[in-house]
Order: C-alpha cells, then sequence, then structure tokens
C-alpha cells in the first residue's frame, strides 16, 4: 500500500541494489519461480508438465493470452501465424549488407528493429489491434529472419517459408534445406527442437526481459522492445552461454587441459574462466529445465545416431562440480545452458546459431511480458535512481588553465 514514488520525493530515500538482486520492477501473473525448491511454472504449469504435453505453439499460446487454447483458438492461432511468415522483399536485403562471418545475433536484433519500419500503421503500443497484429508478426516472422540469417553466414540462397508447415518443421527446413529440393523433417529433431523452445519460452525478470519492459516503458513499440532484449540476451552472462559452454567443452576437449585442471583454473579465478553453464541469480538448487536438458541430451543424441565426446566431458564436469566445495558453499548447479548447445550440435545447428535458438524460444516471453505491463493501471515509465559518487560542485576552469 505505500506508494514508492511518493516517499522517495518526500524523504529522499534511495534503495541502492546494484544488479537488483533484491528488487522487484513489477507484478507479474506469467511466470513462478522458486530458486531454492528448483520449481518453475508458466501460468500456473509445472514446466515438467508443459515439456511433457504441450507444444511450442501452444506454450506460447498460454503465456502469451494467459490461458491454455482451445482446439480452435489454437488453430487461429497457429493459421494467423503461418499466415504471416513471409518477409518483405525489400527485407532481403538487409541480409547483404552484413558481413559474410556476421554473428548471428546481432543480425537478428537488428532485422527485428528494421521490422517495424514497415508497419507503421499499426506500432502504437495502446492500440490493442495493432498490438495483436505485432504479436502475430514477430512469432512468424522471427523463425525465417533466423534462418535468412544463417543461409546467409553460409552463402547459401534464402528459402520462403512453406505455410503447410508448423512453426518449427518450417524454421528447419528453411534453415537446412535447398529451394526446389524436398525436405524431411526428422521427427526427432522436430520434437527436441520444440521441447527446448518451451524450456527457454519465459523466466520472468531475467535480464532480456526486464530490457524488453524498460524499452517498452517509454512506449517504444514492441519491435523495438524486442531488438533491445534480443541484444541483452547475446550476452555471455545471459543467453550467450550456450555457445560459451560448447567452446568450452571443445576447448577442454582439443587442449591437454582434463576436467580436474579446467575446474581447478575456474576455482583459481584465472583470467575470469568460469564454469559455464553453472550458476544462476534465482536457482539455488539445480534448474528444472537443466534436469529436463540433461535427461534428453543422451535420448536425442542415441535417436539421432551421434556419438559426442563432449557430452561425457559435460557429464565428468557437472559431477565433478557437483562433489566439489567451491561450487557446494556458492549454490552452483547447472542451468538451462549448460546441456542444450549439444542437442543444438546435434540437430546440426552450428555454435553461432545457439543463441539465436534461444531468442526463438524466449519470444512468447518478451511478447507477453511487454504485453502485461502495457496493460498494467500501475504502469509507468522505467527509472531508475542512483547514488551519486563524482565530485561535489566546482567551478568551470577554462582550457588554458588545467
Ligand atoms: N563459475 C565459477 N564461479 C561462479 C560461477 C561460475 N559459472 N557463477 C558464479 N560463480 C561464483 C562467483 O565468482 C561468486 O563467487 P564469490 O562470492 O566468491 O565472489 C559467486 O559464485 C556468486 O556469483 P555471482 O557472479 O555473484 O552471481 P550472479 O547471480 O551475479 O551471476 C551468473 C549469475 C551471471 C549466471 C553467473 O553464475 C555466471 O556467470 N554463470 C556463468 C554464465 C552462465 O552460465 N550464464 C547463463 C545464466 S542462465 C541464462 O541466462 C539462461
Amino acid at each position: 500500500g505505500i506508494d514508492s514514488s511518493k516517499l522517495l520525493a518526500k524523504t529522499g530515500y534511495v534503495t541502492l541494489d546494484t544488479g537488483f538482486v533484491n528488487t522487484g520492477s513489477c507484478q507479474s501473473a506469467i511466470t513462478y519461480i522458486d530458486g531454492d525448491a528448483g520449481i518453475l511454472r508458466y501460468r500456473g504449469y509445472p514446466i515438467e508438465q508443459l515439456a511433457q504435453n504441450s507444444t511450442f505453439l501452444e506454450t506460447s499460446y498460454l503465456l502469451i493470452y494467459g490461458e491454455l487454447p482451445t482446439t480452435e483458438q489454437l488453430t487461429a492461432f497457429d493459421s494467423s501465424i503461418r499466415h504471416h511468415t513471409l518477409l518483405h522483399e525489400d527485407m532481403k536485403r538487409f541480409f547483404d549488407g552484413f558481413p559474410r562471418d556476421a554473428h548471428p545475433m546481432p543480425v537478428l536484433a537488428s532485422a527485428v528493429n528494421a521490422l517495424s519500419t514497415f508497419y507503421q500503421d499499426n506500432l502504437n503500443p495502446t492500440d490493442p489491434a495493432g498490438v495483436d497484429l505485432t504479436t502475430i508478426r514477430l512469432m512468424a516472422k522471427l523463425p525465417t529472419i533466423a534462418a535468412y540469417a544463417y543461409k546467409k553466414s553460409i552463402g547459401q540462397p534464402f528459402l520462403y517459408p512453406d505455410n503447410s508447415l508448423g512453426t518449427v518443421e518450417n524454421f528447419l527446413r528453411m534453415t537446412f534445406g535447398f529451394p526446389a529440393e524436398p525436405y524431411e523433417v526428422n521427427e526427432t529433431a522436430r520434437a527436441a527442437l520444440d521441447l527446448l523452445l518451451i524450456l527457454h519460452a519465459d523466466h520472468e525478470q531475467n535480464c532480456s526481459t526486464s530490457t524488453v519492459r524498460t524499452v517498452g516503458s517509454a512506449q517504444a513499440n514492441m519491435f523495438a522492445s524486442i531488438a533491445a532484449g534480443i541484444n541483452a540476451l547475446s550476452g555471455p552472462s545471459h543467453g550467450g552461454a550456450n555457445q560459451a559452454v560448447l567452446e568450452m567443452l571443445e576447448n577442454i576437449h582439443r587442449s591437454s587441459d582434463d576436467v580436474d585442471g579446467f575446474v581447478k583454473r575456474v576455482k583459481n579465478r584465472e583470467e575470469g574462466v568460469r564454469l559455464m553453464g553453472f550458476g544462476h541469480r534465482v536457482y539455488k538448487n539445480y534448474d528444472p529445465r537443466a534436469a529436463l536438458v540433461k535427461k534428453m541430451a543422451d535420448d536425442v543424441l542415441t535417436k539421432l545416431g551421434v556419438s559426442d565426446p563432449l557430452l561425457d566431458i559435460a557429464m565428468e564436469l557437472e559431477q565433478h562440480a557437483l562433489s566439489d566445495d567451491y561450487f557446494i558453499e556458492r549454490k552452483l548447479y547447472p542451468n538451462v545452458d549448460f546441456y542444450t548447445g549439444l542437442i543444438y550440435k546435434a540437430l546440426g545447428f552450428p555454435n553461432r546459431m545457439f543463441t539465436v535458438l534461444f531468442a526463438l524460444g524466449r519470444l512468447p516471453g518478451w511478447i507477453a511480458q511487454w504485453r502485461e505491463m502495457m496493460q498494467d493501471p500501475a504502469f509507468k515509465i522505467s527509472r531508475p535512481r542512483q547514488i551519486y559518487t563524482g565530485p561535489g560542485e566546482r567551478d568551470y576552469v577554462g582550457v588554458g588553465n588545467r
């Protein structure tokens, strides 16, 4: 019942909470996390049940609109997404402007930002019809952009979306297929990717999501807000960790470093070496998503006939860390990124696409959080305060006298 802005104006008190470790920025009905117990629920549904029974499309609907859809609602959602998968032809030229070896994350963020210029009549955040249309456009076009960014990076021609296919099949086809050649979607690959997208779909006020909210709080449009979220996600402390984990495993495999040696370097804080894919701001217990991914990693690799020595290194690293006092004392457990890269790799994705896949998964969460904020009657522009530590007042000195 306390209006903190009035309190601040009256008293001048400012709470300093660097990194917002203990500061809530909003009220939200979307995702519940109990970091000590290792619990994650979307709209009340345990992540384990959604992973077992739902699809990425259905989970996206749940996050964005608040309830599981009826058959009619799901069909309508699916067909409107299929209807909007094409990119404007002029958008294709954007991809030619990037260097051939451009990382696909900044390409993705730039293209999402650019989308707003094609849909300028529907950008008003207070227009519900425009917000609904932007929701569908983003859900439909992000996989197409991601596939184009990949094709460009390997010098292959783009494939137009095939709207007889669902989101995940379509994305796999646009990524791995060739124009005018039939592409048969591997069901193991489709199901694995679908499940991974569900596990990434929302995670309350993480760095990229709070970025989306902060940018949106200035009434910036949804494309602009989500482009900002994609940039936040690209950092190795956040979504970029999935690429960093695989590079870490490859380095251990390539070098003479064994697992023991690597863990020692982490504990000695050598050149800031961290055990990537371990630790989380909220989970002080096993990340429930990591538990699900670990369970599926072995199964998916076996079904795809892939034998990867990096999986053995990952399991050895995990076992080693979980019985080591350094990690036990700090409550460091594997997070969602620890095993995902091994599955993405087995599906045929290069390391640099891993964080793009995270972005595809997180999209419905970003959209849901942006929409919830805009509908919140307590909505306010984000504007944190600071504790000033610079010099006190002093007089200007002309350049010749400094
Ligand atoms: N390896 C080694 N030590 C670690 C690790 C790690 N992965 N993570 C945390 N620590 C140590 C810190 O050095 C610190 O030790 P200290 O108290 O002795 O100084 C302690 O554990 C607490 O860590 P903080 O950095 O203060 O924790 P914070 O909540 O700020 O950071 C983060 C969380 C960024 C996820 C961190 O654990 C990390 O860098 N992990 C590796 C990167 C990673 O996997 N990121 C993905 C996060 S999940 C996601 O975005 C999907």
